[in-house]
């Protein structure tokens, strides 16, 4: 019977966590495990320009029929821009690509079976750690996986002369995948100077960046977050980013994003457009149209860009604001750790540097829910709860120190 050979699958720790979070009755219990932004009190935003966009765009709906294989024009004009800027020479030469996707991992998805057609055998060098999915994302298009270190847990930063190193090492026409901003799940990003190095290294060695930018707006800002793309696309080198909607405008469910890539011809660019709708026409026909009509009336309206970029901003504060509270209210903690990384780190997330057996006792005797390697989504964390939430961790810690 067909069936008889059905295993039971490995599930995502995330997706573990969900669930086990879901499962848990007490009242206090806290979520840090899922890569959400929460509000001050505890919610998931529905942002004003999200609000606006959709009455704009109900009142003037005539039907939901189908869209573009590659997706909403404006969708994709908005991203390009947002990305590489209005004044790119690339945008204005016509040699991006970019194609609406199912979300940040619709885009990595995507770009990774293009990849496999270009570039077939070509391995994918992945941070250590990196995005949980990122691995089973371009296994699932055949592409060989090999790593590169990224993070130095002796002080919670980078480990460059690693980074840098095994980079150099790659065979030239490797595809290296760089977390453009809020690394997902360390929150340590590359400065300014170290990005440059990167970039140039890459040039000499001739190497494919695929730039995972799915937290544009909530490291530095939504400019001074799009430093790789603008550094990367200035150089002749094939670029790949994919770009999420999911986090920067709270419209998770609606899976929009966008694949970009800087070709070197307004042709080239048309071609890569083609393979990508072939693709997308076997997978799933043509992308939804709701969220991505949404994203592109805010992009492609001043005004309504000005508030969406303004909420963003809010919304970055307030991780800055509740990283610098955990930070206080950890002061002294394991034989007086320093734990300065935590303000350090951007985006959603931290790498506590907790040990797998202190995050299973903060889920068993404090019921604050995370995935057993440490990290915390941060932007989780209130005026309501982030006492709590220290104090557990103190609990966990005791005497000991961290990890
Ligand atoms: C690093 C990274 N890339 C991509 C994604 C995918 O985002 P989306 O929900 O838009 O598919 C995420 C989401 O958590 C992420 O953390």
């Amino acid at each position: 019977m067909l069936f008889d050979r059905i295993e039971a699958a490995p599930l995502d720790p995330v997706l573990v966590s969900i669930e086990q979070f879901a499962a848990d009755p007490r009242a206090q219990k806290v979520n840090l495990g899922v890569g959400m932004y929460y509000d001050a009190a505890g919610r998931i935003p529905l942002m004003a320009a999200v609000r606006q966009a959709e009455s704009r765009v109900q009142a003037r709906l005539a039907n939901w029929g189908y869209g573009m294989s590659e997706g909403l024009a404006p969708l994709r004009t908005g991203a390009a821009e947002l990305v590489f800027g209005a004044d790119a020479p690339a945008i204005a030469d016509g040699r991006v690509a970019t194609i609406q996707s199912l979300g940040g991992t619709g885009a990595l998805r995507l770009g990774a079976e293009l990849l496999a057609r270009l570039a077939p055998g070509a391995q994918v060098a992945l941070s250590t750690p990196s995005w949980a999915n990122h691995p089973s994302i371009f296994a699932a298009a055949g592409l060989p996986l090999v790593s590169y270190p990224y993070y130095d847990r002796a002080t919670g930063g980078l480990d460059w002369p690693g980074m840098r190193g095994a980079i150099a090492a790659l065979p030239a026409g490797s595809i290296v995948v760089l977390h453009a901003c809020c690394h997902n799940p360390t929150g340590v990003d590359l400065d300014q100077a170290q990005w440059l190095a990167l970039r140039d290294l890459m040039v000499d060695k001739a190497l494919i960046p695929f730039l995972d930018l799915a937290y544009q707006g909530f490291a530095d800002g939504l400019e001074a977050d799009a430093l790789a793309p603008r550094l990367f696309a200035a150089t002749d080198l094939p670029l790949f980013v994919a770009t999420s909607f999911s986090k920067s405008f709270a419209l998770y469910g609606e899976r929009v994003g966008a694949l970009l890539v800087v070709t070197r011809s307004p042709d080239e660019a048309a071609n890569l457009i083609g393979q990508c709708k072939n693709s997308i026409r076997n997978m799933y026909s043509t992308p939804p149209t709701h969220g991505a009509a949404l994203v592109g009336e805010i992009l492609g309206d001043p005004a309504l860009r000005a508030l969406w970029a303004s909420e963003l901003e809010t919304m970055r504060q307030r991780i800055h604001g509740v990283r610098a509270a955990l930070y206080e209210r950890l002061a002294g903690i394991g034989n007086d750790t320093d734990l300065s990384f935590i303000v350090r780190q951007k985006g959603l997330f931290s790498y506590t540097g907790l040990s797998p057996a202190q995050m299973i006792a903060l889920r068993e005797a404090h019921a604050i829910h995370a995935v057993a390697d440490g990290r915390i989504c941060v932007a989780a964390l209130n005026e309501g709860n982030v006492d709590r939430v220290a104090a557990a961790i103190r609990a966990v810690v005791g005497a000991g120190a961290f990890g």
